[in-house]
């Protein structure tokens, strides 16, 4: 199909679903359509199920769909009728797409994108997946990726799996998704999920969230279990929804967040961070008022001669003000530059050696594989080079993790150095300004992030002169977010910068 001949077809695709009920519902809408009896659980997936089948073979967003997802709403659909408890649960009923590489114990594989797991039998449901399923919450299906969360190589395409194909930007269709999560963001953005999970180690989230226009968190690492899901690097991989609102995010972040007897480390100490009574509780209106806001100018807030971003970004520093937000101008975040390089940070050293060991402990837990071990993959795809387009892409991440031995002398030198520039950059600039939160245009500040395991909002924030999303980005210290839901609630609900894909060519 030509790009014009493409475009005519979305056009009638997008005016056929315009036309339904459930375009765009929030959370907090569907709620209370279900508490009116104007709308079910099984209506709600038969809608999404239908919106797949038309919008996913151009988008390919969504990888698998749940056989059973119909059983399941009938199920909520039940349980909403007898009045069960839990019914009254936020995400009760709702169908919520999941990353590929989070693990769920049914019909759906868990394979990264990657043929080489599929038909891998895993031993449960990833530690998310079962607060999700405790809630009452629907999987909808898993959703494609950048394979292997991007980890494979440095050639790969972004948003490009070896089973799920490219993933499309709905709002640019040859502009990029994004990834690693490309297919979360993409699903949502495109309504053919209510909400959805992805993954964040370095960019994750926040860049495809920036890029189609939805909503990206970040949580702290450790706030949200990571077991189950196949990893990058244990000290820097978080879980995280992807969302088309700010309180649809909220709501799921609620869900999954806690402690996990099978990520028991990392999810205890976190638990410190979650407050009583709950994250809905700051989706406040004037969640900006009193917030000391930091502006990173530099590196950050650069964009191409021409572009209209300079311009929609100074009017959003000046709502944030407007809105009562203290905006501290002009911080330096020192080392930056180190920091923004994953080779002279150390992330790149660390990850790359975490990587194996994790890998190869997740691969071994599995019930069934044909591969146990990132040797077995390296050997897979070597063999299905055509399958996985070894020959184009390579696996050059791959082979360097498998030359690390562990943690040595270089990975613990690596890590004191991630530490130090933490403290000497963003934790010292943080504190010295009492700052609430750091904002910045895109996703570009998230190797700052990354090593520190701090957390970040993505939220739409304006259209390129090509007509790509952008977002902006609130980051703050662990922990923080409450405040970062506060601060980015109450720029979405003052600037409502969102609207549904234009799925130019
Ligand atoms: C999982 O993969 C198998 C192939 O191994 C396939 O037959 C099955 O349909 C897949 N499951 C789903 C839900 O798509
Ligand atoms: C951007 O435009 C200005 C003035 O219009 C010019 O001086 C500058 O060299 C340009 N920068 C780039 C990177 O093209
Ligand atoms: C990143 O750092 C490495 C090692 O310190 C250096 O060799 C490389 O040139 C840097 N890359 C960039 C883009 O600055």
């Amino acid at each position: 199909m030509t790009p014009p001949m493409l475009f005519l077809v979305l056009l009638a695709l997008l005016s056929l679903s315009t036309c339904h009920a459930h375009k765009e519902a929030t959370i907090r809408e569907l709620r209370i359509a279900f508490n009116q009896n104007r709308l079910n659980s099984r209506q709600l997936v038969e809608f999404y199920l239908g919106e797949i089948k038309k919008l996913n073979p151009i988008l390919k967003g969504v990888l698998e769909v749940n056989p059973d997802a119909l059983y399941e709403a009938d199920r909520a659909d039940r349980e909403r009728g007898a009045n069960v408890p839990r019914s009254l649960v936020d995400l009760h009923g709702i169908p919520v797409l999941l990353k590929d590489s989070i693990a769920t114990k049914d019909k759906l594989n868990t394979t990264s994108g990657s043929f080489a797991l599929l038909g891998s039998i895993v031993p449960r449901d990833a530690g998310i997946v079962s607060k999700l399923r405790k809630s009452g919450a629907i999987i909808l299906g898993k959703a494609t990726l950048s394979e292997w969360s991007n980890f494979r190589s440095l050639s790969t395409p972004s948003g490009w799996s070896p089973r799920g194909g490219q993933g499309k930007n709905p709002y640019v269709l040859s502009a990029t998704p994004c990834g690693s999560s490309s297919g979360p963001a993409i699903s949502v953005a495109a309504n053919m999920a209510a909400v959805s999970i992805g993954t964040e180690t370095d960019g994750s989230i926040l860049c495809p969230a920036s890029f189609n226009s939805v909503v990206g968190i970040k949580p702290t690492v450790g706030l949200t279990s990571r077991a189950g899901v196949i990893p990058v690097s244990p000290s820097l991989d978080t879980i995280g929804p992807i969302c088309r609102t700010v309180s649809d995010a909220v709501y799921v972040l609620e869900t999954i967040v806690g402690f996990d007897y099978n990520d028991r480390d990392a999810t205890k100490k976190a638990s410190q961070y979650i407050p009583y009574g709950g994250y809905t509780q700051f989706l406040k209106a004037d969640g900006l008022k009193g917030k000391r806001i930091g502006v990173v100018r530099n590196p950050f807030f650069v964009f191409s001669n021409g572009s209209n971003l300079h311009q929609v970004f100074e009017n959003h520093l000046q709502t944030l003000r407007h809105e009562g937000a203290i905006l501290i101008d002009n911080l330096e975040i020192k080392g930056i530059t180190t920091i923004s390089n994953a080779t002279a940070s150390g992330e790149a050293a660390v990850a790359i050696a975490e990587f194996k060991i994790a890998i190869n402990a997740y691969l071994k837990s599995l019930v069934g594989s044909s591969v146990r071990s990132l040797t077995d993959i390296i050997a897979f795809n070597n063999k299905f080079s055509d399958l996985e387009k070894i020959k184009n892409f390579g696996q050059d991440i791959f082979l360097a993790a498998e030359g690390t031995n562990g943690i040595g002398d270089l990975e613990k030198a690596a890590i004191a150095n991630m530490a130090r520039l933490t403290r000497e950059g963003y934790e010292k600039m943080m504190v010295e300004n009492r700052l609430d939160a750091v904002v910045s245009p895109r996703a570009d500040i998230s190797p700052v992030l990354a090593i520190g395991g701090f957390p970040a909002i993505s939220v739409p924030a304006a259209y390129d002169n090509k007509g790509v999303p952008v977002g902006i980005c609130f980051s703050g210290l662990k922990g923080s977010e409450p405040t970062l839901i506060e601060i980015s609630y109450g720029f979405e609900q003052a600037t409502n910068v969102r609207k549904i894909p234009t799925f130019l060519p």
